[in-house]
């Protein structure tokens, strides 16, 4: 292709060339016979014209070679371009470039889906509108020691808040480029690592339940032998004596042992939940009894609502212990719930159901939340609960294959679910 240069100096030649022509014609032929001296004229003047008609196509050739050269080192720069913003915005991780003042510059297709916002949404914003606010004096702390150029290896954990307000955690790599002739920005290279976290979490906890429930298991038979014999040695004195005021501190003796006896079963239970014997249950029936029993717990100012529809709900189960599941469930909630309501609702969901129990009452904060299901995890008064209720229940239901899940708002309630296959997954039912 020829650039405009090379066209207007060929538009130049052709033009010259043909008034020279006309010129060295007219001279030529003005003569009515032939006159050498004329033709030497005429060759004379067209001689250098020649020349600097042989030069400007030269040039030109060298313009329109050059031009092409620079075309084709654009094109290949504008390719090479290409590439590397094809290459950053498939990326995996999150790549963002911040100036000094951490606002973004810009950000790959990985990045808007790491924060769960649109280009437009984080473009121009500031990077610290993104991490949370307990996380903000270390995220300033990180880009102020980047920029006076420290930490230059190190991998930075971090914390985001999603759109959603949903936190991920991530590592952070940075690069801090200083252009000469440019101001300097920072490159934030972000994986995210929530799932990755989240797997260690399950590990690690896996790992201390297993513990756990070995040393429960310990504990309970080792203290069983010596309460046994508490109790035995107690019914054996209270048949001899006949004094009365022995008699009452025996029967209190008594009742301490068997407050002690119940705890280690409710170690025991924690310490085996596998062990499961499932036989087909009306799990209607199921749930209304453990709404009697709970009943015990109620406070006068709460009311109790049941939603468990016409038909009955069949379901292979160990009976006794989704039983004791809902009790605990319907036991915490009441326990939460000095005014209000309490739901119970049983769905069928074709090949699982879902029982779920709502309260109006507390509500549990974030923090607790996340402890729930630990053993031993309680927010009672020394000697008022074991903090095993949630543990036990949440063994119970995962030896059914199933789970359970809680939403709860501070003031406003909470609700947990209980999700049970209608035929228990880990376990063989028996014929
Ligand atoms: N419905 C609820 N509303 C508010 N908080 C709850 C609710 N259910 C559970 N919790 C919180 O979870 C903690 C753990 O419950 P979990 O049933 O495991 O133990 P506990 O009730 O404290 O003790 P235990 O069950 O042995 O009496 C409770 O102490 C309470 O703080
Ligand atoms: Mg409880």
């Amino acid at each position: 292709m020829l650039s405009g240069g090379a066209i207007a100096i060929w538009a130049v030649i052709g033009g010259l060339g043909i008034l020279f022509g006309v010129f060295a014609v007219a001279i030529a032929l003005q003569a009515a016979t032939f006159d050498v001296m004329r033709w030497l004229l005429a060759l004379a003047i067209e001689a250098p014209l020649a020349g600097g008609i042989i030069a400007l196509i030269r040039y030109s050739r060298v313009l329109t070679r050059t031009t092409a050269a620079g075309e084709a080192a654009s094109s290949a720069l504008a390719n090479s371009e290409a590439k590397y913003r094809e290459l950053i915005a498939s990326a995996p991780d999150g790549i963002f470039v911040l100036d000094p003042q951490a606002k973004v510059l810009d950000v790959n297709e990985a990045g808007e889906t790491l924060l769960g916002r649109e280009r437009g949404d984080i473009v121009g914003h500031s990077f610290m509108e993104f991490v949370p606010t307990d996380r903000l004096a270390s995220a300033h702390g990180y880009l102020d020691d980047r920029l006076r150029g420290f930490r230059a290896t190190e991998l930075y954990e971090a914390t985001f808040s999603t759109a959603k307000g949903k936190r991920v955690h991530v590592q952070l790599r940075s690069q801090v480029v200083r252009p000469a002739d440019a101001d300097s920005y920072v490159v934030y290279i972000v994986r995210d690592v929530t799932d990755q976290r989240e797997a260690q979490r399950q590990l690690l906890e896996s790992e201390r339940w297993a513990s756990m429930g070995r040393l429960a298991s310990f504990v309970a038979h080792e203290i069983n032998t010596p309460l046994t014999n508490i109790s035995l040695l107690t019914a054996s004195i209270a048949r001899r004596v006949s004094d009365a005021e022995v008699q009452e501190r025996l029967k209190k003796i008594a009742a301490q042992g068997r407050i002690a006896a119940s705890i280690t079963a409710e170690l025991l239970k924690f310490a085996r939940p596998g062990a499961i014997n499932p036989v087909e249950t009306n799990l209607t029936d199921l749930v209304r009894e453990a709404v009697e029993q709970a009943e015990a717990f109620r406070k006068p100012g709460v009311e109790v609502r049941t939603e468990l529809g016409s038909e009955p709900v069949v379901c292979t189960v160990d009976p006794l212990r989704i039983h004791e599941v809902l009790v605990n469930l319907l036991k915490n909630a009441f326990e939460a719930t000095a005014n209000g309501r309490i739901r119970v609702r049983l769905e069928d969901r074709g090949p699982s159901v879902a029982v779920s129990v709502s309260d109006t009452g507390t509500g549990i904060r974030p923090e607790v939340q996340q402890r729930l299901f630990e053993a031993f995890y309680t927010t009672k008064k020394k000697g008022e609960g074991t903090g095993l209720g949630l543990a036990i229940s949440r063994n119970f239901v995962a030896s059914h294959g199933g789970d359970i899940t809680v939403t709860s708002e501070v003031g406003k309630g909470s609700t947990f679910t209980v999700f049970l296959p209608k035929q228990p997954v880990s376990v063989t039912t028996p014929a």
